[in-house]
């Protein structure tokens, strides 16, 4: 009976999340697939990008904060605005998911991580947008990875809602980071604009940075 059942399910399940990942226009139905496979967001390339979504918590406000006061480290906001390709109208209620390294360019795991953030580690969180297309981050400064051969950055995920399928924007990324390059901006492989940030400093010395993430074409690749 059992030999039966996994003849017939496992082909089912491949095909679901190979079609996941090459349909843009599919509706999901990635929860049962997760719950079918609890191994399936245990992925250190990130392929099954509904994954980013499976611990997200029901309530999710505007703001979240990434990094709590116990994580060391320059402390940042970063308030970004989600709008359509006229780079005016907002997107309200999107989810955002965001993972980062730490001051030393690792991504810090407890060690009690399950599913991607066994990868991702602990410096993540989900945020939604609100009635305008706000939407804020409160963390600390990435570093560079330890190989100083890529910019410090936040990678960023977003779901437009409930039932549609995430996608990658470009990393956030620091505008004084001298690898953010002419060369770094022509490799980007997603959308939102090239995720550059400015600083600027409020009274309490935390630093605070703006970003419009214009949304000119839905590109649903699963990244490498
Ligand atoms: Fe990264």
């Amino acid at each position: 009976m059992i030999k039966i059942f996994y003849l017939i399910i496992s082909p089912c399940l491949i095909f679901g999340i190979i079609f996941a990942c090459s349909d843009s226009n599919i509706k999901l139905n990635q929860k049962d697939i997760i719950h079918l496979n609890s191994d399936t967001c245990n992925d250190p390339d990130r392929d099954d990008i509904n994954c980013h979504f499976e611990y997200m918590p029901e309530n999710v406000s505007s703001k979240v904060k990434i990094a709590d006061d116990s994580v060391s480290g320059m402390r940042i906001i970063i308030k970004s605005r989600l709008l359509k390709s006229d780079g005016i109208t907002p997107i309200p209620n999107a989810y955002l998911f965001h993972y980062q390294t730490d001051k030393n360019g690792y991504y810090p795991k407890n060690g009690n991580e399950k599913g991607i953030h066994k990868w991702t580690g602990y410096l993540h969180g989900w945020n939604k947008t609100d009635e305008n297309g706000y939407c804020e981050i409160h963390t600390i400064r990435p570093a560079q990875y330890p190989t100083n051969d890529f910019p410090a950055h936040i990678h960023s995920v977003v779901k437009l809602n409930e039932n549609s399928k995430p996608f990658y924007i470009n990393d956030y990324v620091f505008k004084d980071d001298p690898l953010v390059t002419e060369k770094y901006t022509g490799n980007l492989n997603f959308q939102g604009g090239n995720g550059i940030v400015a600083f600027d400093e409020d009274s309490s010395g935390v630093k605070i940075g703006k970003r419009d993430i214009i949304l000119n074409k839905i590109n649903h690749s699963c990244p490498k």
